[in-house]
C-alpha cells in the first residue's frame, strides 16, 4: 500500500460523512431499546424475530452506516477516486439505509411482511445507489495501488451481502421460496467477514500505524491477506451451495481458515500496537484492544464450537454473534469515529483561519475524559451483555439501559465536535495550536497539500 500523502484536497463535503456518523449512535440507542423492550427473548436464539431486529439496528444502522460515511470520505482520499455528486448519493443512500432498517426491524417485531418488504426495497435501492457510485468511483480511479485494489473488496462483498439479504427479505416477506438453504449462512458470512472484516483490514493497514504510530504491518500480510479471505470466502460459499447448506469438510475446512487468518490479523495488530512508539494513553487504541480482543475470543470460540463433541447450547452462537459485532465490530467503529470526526472537523475549519487566529486542535474540540467514559461505559455494556448470555432474565435489563447510555454519550460527544462545523466564527476558533495535535501524526501521512 503506498504511504503517500492523503489527498485530502479531493474529499467531499464535510455534510457528506458527517449525516452518516451522527445517525449511527441513534441505531445504537434504538436496539438498546429494542433490548430493553423485548428481554431475554433477544439473547435466547439468534434468529429469533426480535434477535434478528436488533441485529440489524446493529448490522445496518450502526454498523454499515458508518462504514458507508467512512467510504465515501476514504474513497477519494486514499484511492485518488473521488464519487460523483456525493451529496445526492449520500442523501438517497443515508435515507434508504435508515428508513429501509427502521422498516426491517419493525417487520421483524411485530412480524409484519409489508414492513419486511418495504425495509428490503429501502435497503435495496439505498445500497444499489452507493455500490454503483463507488464501483464507478474506483473504476475510474487512475491510482494503481494496492489501497485501492483493496477497497474493491469489501464492495463486493456488500454487493453479496445485500443481494442475499434482499433475497431473505423477500423470501419472508413476500414468501418466495429460498432458492438454497446456504443463503442462510451466506448472508451473514459475506456481511460480517466480507463487507466489514475486509473494510476494517484494509482500513486497519493505513491508519493504526498513522494514528497509532506503529511499524506498518508485514508485507505479505498486506498483499495476500484480504485477498485470500475474499477467495476463501468464494470457494466456502461454492461448497455450501453446491451441499444446499449442508456443512461438509471442505466447508469447515474454509471457514477454518478464515478463522485462523481473522485471528492471524488480531494477533498481528495487537503486537504492532505494543511496539508503538508513542506511549501515551489513546482512547481509539484501546477501543481497538478490546476489538482485536473479541476478534479472537469470537473465533477461537467458533472453532470450539466446530470441535466439540456434543451440541452446544444456542446461548454460544449468541455469544459468538456479540463478540463479532458488538465486541469487534462495534469497538473498531467507535474508536475510529473519535479520530474521524475531529480530524474532519479540524481540516474543515483550516480555510476559516484568519490572521491570528487559529483553529483549535482535535483534543480542545473532544476530551480525553468525554472520550474514555464514553469508552467505559461501551465496556460495561459489552461485558453485562456476554453475562446476560448466562443468566438472560436478570441482566438483559441492566446490559440494554447500559448500551443505551453508551450510544447516547457517542452521540453526544460527536455532537461536541459538530458544536464547532455550526459555529465556526469567531470564538470557536481558538489560539492555542494549528495542528491537530497530539493525533494524527501530522505532516507524516496525512499532508494537506
Ligand atoms: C439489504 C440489506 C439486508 C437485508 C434485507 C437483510 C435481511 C436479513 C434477513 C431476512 C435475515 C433472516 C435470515 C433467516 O431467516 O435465516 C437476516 C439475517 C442476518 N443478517 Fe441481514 N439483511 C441485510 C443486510 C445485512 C448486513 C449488511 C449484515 C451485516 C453486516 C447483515 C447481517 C445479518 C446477520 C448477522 C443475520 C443473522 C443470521 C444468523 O444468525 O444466522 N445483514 N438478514
Amino acid at each position: 500500500m503506498h504511504q503517500a500523502g492523503l489527498q485530502l484536497e479531493q474529499a467531499p463535503p464535510i455534510s457528506v460523512p458527517f449525516r452518516f456518523f451522527l445517525t449511527a449512535p441513534i441505531f445504537l440507542v434504538l436496539a438498546a431499546a429494542v433490548l430493553l423492550w423485548r428481554g431475554p427473548e433477544v439473547l435466547e436464539s439468534r434468529l429469533s424475530p426480535a434477535a434478528l431486529a436488533v441485529t440489524h439496528l446493529f448490522t445496518l444502522g450502526f454498523m454499515s452506516m458508518v462504514m458507508v460515511g467512512a467510504m465515501m470520505q476514504l474513497l477519494p482520499v486514499l484511492a485518488g477516486a473521488p464519487i460523483a455528486r456525493p451529496r445526492a448519493v449520500a442523501a438517497i443512500t443515508h435515507t434508504g439505509v435508515a428508513f429501509g432498517t427502521l422498516s426491517l426491524a419493525a417487520g421483524f417485531l411485530f412480524g409484519a411482511p409489508w414492513l419486511l418488504n418495504t425495509g428490503t426495497v429501502a435497503l435495496g435501492i439505498g445500497f444499489a445507489v452507493f455500490i454503483v457510485a463507488v464501483a464507478t468511483a474506483l473504476w475510474r480511479s487512475p491510482v494503481k495501488d494496492n489501497t485501492k485494489r483493496m477497497l474493491w473488496l469489501p464492495v463486493l462483498s456488500l454487493v453479496v451481502t445485500v443481494a442475499l439479504g434482499v433475497t431473505l427479505g423477500s423470501s419472508l416477506g413476500w414468501g418466495m421460496a429460498l432458492a438454497n438453504v446456504s443463503i442462510r449462512y451466506l448472508h451473514p458470512g459475506w456481511g460480517l467477514l466480507g463487507w466489514a472484516g475486509l473494510l476494517a483490514i484494509g482500513v486497519a493497514y493505513r491508519v493504526v500505524p498513522m494514528f497509532q504510530i506503529t511499524p506498518k504491518y508485514p508485507t505479505p500480510m498486506m498483499k495476500y491477506l484480504a485477498a485470500g479471505v475474499f477467495l476463501v470466502l468464494a470457494l466456502w460459499s461454492v461448497a455450501l451451495w453446491i451441499d444446499d447448506g449442508t456443512w461438509g469438510p471442505f466447508a469447515i475446512a474454509c471457514a477454518l481458515a478464515l478463522a485462523a487468518a481473522y485471528v492471524g490479523f488480531a494477533a498481528t495488530t495487537i503486537v504492532l500496537q505494543q511496539l508503538r512508539r508513542r506511549r501515551q494513553p489513546d482512547v481509539t487504541l484501546s477501543f481497538w484492544k478490546v476489538g482485536m480482543a473479541c476478534l479472537i475470543a469470537a473465533n477461537v470460540t467458533w472453532a470450539l464450537r466446530v470441535f466439540s463433541p456434543t451440541e452446544l447450547p444456542e446461548a454460544v452462537d449468541v455469544l459468538i454473534g456479540l463478540l463479532a459485532l458488538l465486541g469487534c465490530a462495534g469497538s473498531i467503529i467507535n474508536g475510529m469515529l473519535y479520530k474521524i470526526v475531529p480530524f474532519l472537523t479540524w481540516f474543515h475549519l483550516q480555510p476559516l483561519t484568519g490572521a491570528g487566529r487559529l483553529v483549535p486542535n482535535m483534543k480542545e474540540m473532544l476530551s480525553d475524559a468525554d472520550q474514555r467514559l464514553q469508552f467505559r461505559v461501551h465496556v460495561a455494556a459489552l461485558a453485562l451483555l456476554i453475562a446476560a448470555v448466562v443468566w438472560p432474565s436478570v441482566l438483559v435489563y441492566p446490559a440494554a439501559l447500559t448500551l443505551g447510555a453508551s450510544g447516547a454519550l457517542l452521540e453526544v460527544n460527536l455532537l461536541k465536535v459538530l458544536r464547532y462545523v455550526r459555529n465556526p466564527m469567531p470564538s470557536c476558533l481558538g489560539s492555542r495550536s494549528s495542528h491537530p495535535q497530539p493525533t494524527p501524526a501530522t505532516g507524516t501521512s496525512m499532508q494537506h497539500k
